[in-house]
Protein backbone atom coordinates (compact mmCIF):
# COMPACT_ATOMS: atom_id res chain seq x y z
CA UNK A 1 0.00 0.00 0.00
CA UNK A 2 1.12 3.28 -0.61
CA UNK A 3 -0.35 6.50 1.22
CA UNK A 4 0.42 10.11 -0.78
CA UNK A 5 1.01 12.80 1.23
CA UNK A 6 -2.23 14.64 2.85
CA UNK A 7 -4.47 11.75 1.87
CA UNK A 8 -6.76 10.16 4.34
CA UNK A 9 -6.85 6.29 4.34
CA UNK A 10 -9.39 4.07 6.03
CA UNK A 11 -8.16 0.32 7.19
CA UNK A 12 -10.97 -1.76 7.74
CA UNK A 13 -11.34 -5.81 8.93
CA UNK A 14 -12.81 -7.81 11.18
CA UNK A 15 -11.45 -8.04 15.04
CA UNK A 16 -8.16 -9.91 15.27
CA UNK A 17 -7.75 -9.50 11.31
CA UNK A 18 -4.11 -7.24 12.39
CA UNK A 19 -5.32 -3.76 11.70
CA UNK A 20 -3.43 -2.35 15.02
CA UNK A 21 -0.62 -4.56 13.65
CA UNK A 22 -0.27 -3.08 10.65
CA UNK A 23 -0.78 0.80 12.22
CA UNK A 24 2.10 0.06 14.17
CA UNK A 25 4.29 -1.41 11.78
CA UNK A 26 3.20 1.64 9.55
CA UNK A 27 4.15 3.61 12.36
CA UNK A 28 7.52 2.77 13.01
CA UNK A 29 6.28 0.93 16.30
CA UNK A 30 7.16 -2.35 15.31
CA UNK A 31 9.69 -3.88 12.56
CA UNK A 32 8.14 -6.20 9.99
CA UNK A 33 9.49 -9.92 9.73
CA UNK A 34 9.42 -9.55 5.81
CA UNK A 35 8.78 -6.48 3.62
CA UNK A 36 9.33 -2.73 3.90
CA UNK A 37 7.78 0.28 5.24
CA UNK A 38 9.42 3.41 3.87
CA UNK A 39 7.79 6.46 6.10
CA UNK A 40 8.42 9.98 5.29
CA UNK A 41 11.49 9.15 2.77
CA UNK A 42 13.18 6.47 5.22
CA UNK A 43 13.29 2.73 5.13
CA UNK A 44 12.70 2.06 8.54
CA UNK A 45 13.96 -1.32 8.37
CA UNK A 46 17.63 0.95 7.80
CA UNK A 47 17.03 2.68 11.03
CA UNK A 48 17.76 1.92 14.55
CA UNK A 49 15.38 1.95 17.29
CA UNK A 50 16.85 5.11 18.24
CA UNK A 51 16.69 6.28 14.83
CA UNK A 52 13.40 5.58 14.72
CA UNK A 53 12.24 7.06 17.96
CA UNK A 54 13.76 10.45 16.27
CA UNK A 55 11.46 9.73 13.38
CA UNK A 56 8.65 8.75 15.19
CA UNK A 57 9.13 12.28 17.19
CA UNK A 58 9.14 14.37 14.42
CA UNK A 59 7.19 13.00 11.60
CA UNK A 60 4.27 10.72 13.48
CA UNK A 61 1.53 11.71 15.77
CA UNK A 62 -0.62 8.65 16.83
CA UNK A 63 -4.60 8.47 18.38
CA UNK A 64 -5.42 5.62 20.16
CA UNK A 65 -9.04 3.88 20.93
CA UNK A 66 -8.72 4.33 24.68
CA UNK A 67 -6.65 7.86 24.67
CA UNK A 68 -3.62 7.01 26.44
CA UNK A 69 -3.27 10.13 28.05
CA UNK A 70 -1.34 10.55 31.58
CA UNK A 71 -3.55 10.49 34.26
CA UNK A 72 -1.21 12.42 36.54
CA UNK A 73 -0.76 15.54 33.91
CA UNK A 74 -3.76 17.66 33.01
CA UNK A 75 -4.87 18.39 29.83
CA UNK A 76 -2.61 20.84 28.82
CA UNK A 77 0.44 18.97 30.58
CA UNK A 78 -0.41 16.32 28.44
CA UNK A 79 -0.83 18.11 24.99
CA UNK A 80 2.81 19.73 25.85
CA UNK A 81 4.20 16.53 26.80
CA UNK A 82 5.79 15.57 22.56
CA UNK A 83 7.87 19.15 22.32
CA UNK A 84 9.14 19.03 25.79
CA UNK A 85 10.08 15.41 25.12
CA UNK A 86 11.64 16.94 21.70
CA UNK A 87 13.50 19.72 23.91
CA UNK A 88 10.81 22.95 22.47
CA UNK A 89 8.96 23.78 24.56
CA UNK A 90 6.27 25.74 23.15
CA UNK A 91 3.32 27.06 25.52
CA UNK A 92 1.72 29.16 22.79
CA UNK A 93 1.63 26.08 20.31
CA UNK A 94 0.09 24.14 23.25
CA UNK A 95 -2.49 26.71 23.94
CA UNK A 96 -3.36 27.18 19.72
CA UNK A 97 -3.71 23.14 19.58
CA UNK A 98 -6.39 23.65 22.84
CA UNK A 99 -8.37 25.94 21.11
CA UNK A 100 -8.33 23.95 18.23
CA UNK A 101 -9.96 21.09 19.73
CA UNK A 102 -12.16 23.34 21.93
CA UNK A 103 -11.22 22.72 25.06
CA UNK A 104 -9.38 25.94 26.31
CA UNK A 105 -11.60 26.14 29.42
CA UNK A 106 -10.12 22.37 29.81
CA UNK A 107 -6.88 23.12 30.05
CA UNK A 108 -5.96 22.77 33.98
CA UNK A 109 -8.51 19.38 33.93
CA UNK A 110 -6.97 15.98 34.62
CA UNK A 111 -7.99 13.46 32.30
CA UNK A 112 -10.37 12.12 34.62
CA UNK A 113 -12.35 15.17 35.27
CA UNK A 114 -13.02 15.03 31.29
CA UNK A 115 -15.49 12.99 29.30
CA UNK A 116 -14.32 10.22 26.94
CA UNK A 117 -14.89 13.06 23.86
CA UNK A 118 -12.66 15.80 25.68
CA UNK A 119 -10.34 13.27 26.55
CA UNK A 120 -9.98 11.80 22.96
CA UNK A 121 -9.64 15.84 21.92
CA UNK A 122 -6.87 16.04 24.37
CA UNK A 123 -4.89 13.06 22.76
CA UNK A 124 -5.71 14.42 19.07
CA UNK A 125 -4.45 18.03 20.76
CA UNK A 126 -1.38 15.71 22.18
CA UNK A 127 -1.05 14.16 18.61
CA UNK A 128 -1.00 17.87 16.51
CA UNK A 129 1.03 19.33 18.50
CA UNK A 130 4.57 18.68 16.83
CA UNK A 131 2.61 19.63 13.60
CA UNK A 132 3.33 15.51 12.34
CA UNK A 133 3.32 15.02 8.81
CA UNK A 134 1.17 11.95 8.95
CA UNK A 135 -1.36 10.89 11.56
CA UNK A 136 -2.30 7.36 12.85
CA UNK A 137 -5.48 7.24 14.34
CA UNK A 138 -6.49 2.96 15.81
CA UNK A 139 -10.35 3.21 16.58
CA UNK A 140 -10.55 6.96 17.28
CA UNK A 141 -13.85 6.62 17.77
CA UNK A 142 -14.41 3.17 19.04
CA UNK A 143 -14.65 4.10 22.83
CA UNK A 144 -17.09 7.22 22.32
CA UNK A 145 -20.97 6.97 21.66
CA UNK A 146 -22.30 7.93 18.12
CA UNK A 147 -22.35 11.79 18.44
CA UNK A 148 -19.17 12.24 20.56
CA UNK A 149 -17.34 9.78 18.06
CA UNK A 150 -18.99 12.20 15.29
CA UNK A 151 -17.29 15.48 16.81
CA UNK A 152 -13.78 13.70 17.39
CA UNK A 153 -14.26 12.11 13.36
CA UNK A 154 -15.17 15.95 12.41
CA UNK A 155 -11.74 17.65 14.21
CA UNK A 156 -9.48 14.80 12.53
CA UNK A 157 -11.09 15.70 9.02
CA UNK A 158 -10.38 19.23 9.93
CA UNK A 159 -7.09 18.94 10.66
CA UNK A 160 -6.42 16.82 8.07
CA UNK A 161 -7.67 18.87 6.20
CA UNK A 162 -6.80 22.51 7.09
CA UNK A 163 -2.96 21.44 7.85
CA UNK A 164 -2.25 18.79 4.92
CA UNK A 165 -1.61 16.46 8.01
CA UNK A 166 -2.07 12.26 6.29
CA UNK A 167 -4.42 10.41 8.17
CA UNK A 168 -4.07 6.69 8.60
CA UNK A 169 -6.98 5.74 10.60
CA UNK A 170 -8.26 1.98 11.43
CA UNK A 171 -11.81 2.06 12.26
CA UNK A 172 -15.21 -0.52 12.74
CA UNK A 173 -17.57 2.21 11.35
CA UNK A 174 -17.98 2.25 7.85
CA UNK A 175 -19.33 5.45 8.14
CA UNK A 176 -16.37 6.87 9.34
CA UNK A 177 -14.17 5.12 6.59
CA UNK A 178 -16.45 5.90 3.72
CA UNK A 179 -15.94 9.72 4.66
CA UNK A 180 -12.27 8.60 3.65
CA UNK A 181 -10.50 9.20 0.39
CA UNK A 182 -9.33 5.42 0.08
CA UNK A 183 -10.52 2.40 1.98
CA UNK A 184 -8.32 -0.85 2.55
CA UNK A 185 -9.72 -3.89 3.74
CA UNK A 186 -7.53 -6.69 5.59
CA UNK A 187 -8.82 -10.26 4.89
CA UNK A 188 -6.91 -13.07 5.80
CA UNK A 189 -3.71 -11.75 5.62
CA UNK A 190 -4.48 -9.83 2.75
CA UNK A 191 -4.81 -6.24 2.20
CA UNK A 192 -7.19 -4.94 -0.63
CA UNK A 193 -8.18 -2.10 -1.54
CA UNK A 194 -12.03 -0.78 -1.59
CA UNK A 195 -13.39 0.81 -4.53
CA UNK A 196 -16.97 1.00 -3.44
CA UNK A 197 -17.72 1.26 -0.03
CA UNK A 198 -21.23 0.64 1.41
CA UNK A 199 -21.88 1.71 4.63
N1 LIG B 1 1.93 -8.80 20.82
C1 LIG B 1 1.35 -9.82 20.17
N2 LIG B 1 1.92 -11.05 20.15
C2 LIG B 1 1.34 -12.05 19.47
N3 LIG B 1 0.19 -11.96 18.81
C3 LIG B 1 -0.42 -10.77 18.78
C4 LIG B 1 0.10 -9.64 19.47
N4 LIG B 1 -0.74 -8.59 19.26
C5 LIG B 1 -1.74 -9.05 18.50
N5 LIG B 1 -1.56 -10.36 18.21
C6 LIG B 1 -2.41 -11.20 17.38
O1 LIG B 1 -2.29 -10.73 16.04
C7 LIG B 1 -3.55 -10.76 15.41
C8 LIG B 1 -3.92 -9.39 14.94
O2 LIG B 1 -4.15 -8.55 16.07
P1 LIG B 1 -4.49 -7.02 15.93
O3 LIG B 1 -3.51 -6.37 15.04
O4 LIG B 1 -4.61 -6.48 17.32
O5 LIG B 1 -5.91 -7.07 15.21
P2 LIG B 1 -7.07 -5.98 15.09
O6 LIG B 1 -6.51 -4.65 15.49
O7 LIG B 1 -7.49 -6.04 13.65
O8 LIG B 1 -8.17 -6.42 15.98
C9 LIG B 1 -4.54 -11.35 16.41
O9 LIG B 1 -4.65 -12.73 16.15
C10 LIG B 1 -3.88 -11.06 17.72
O10 LIG B 1 -4.30 -11.98 18.70
MG1 LIG C 1 -7.04 -3.31 16.96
Amino acid sequence: MSVAAGDSVAIVGASGSGKTTLLGLLAGLDLPSRGSIVLAGQALDALDEEARAALRAREVGFVFQSFHLLPSLTAEENVALPLELAGREDPARVREVLQAVGLSARARHYPRQLSGGEQQRVAIARAFVARPRILFADEPTGSLDHATGKQVSDLLFALNAGSGTTLVLVTHDMHLAQRCQHVYRIDEGRLQRQEHVAA
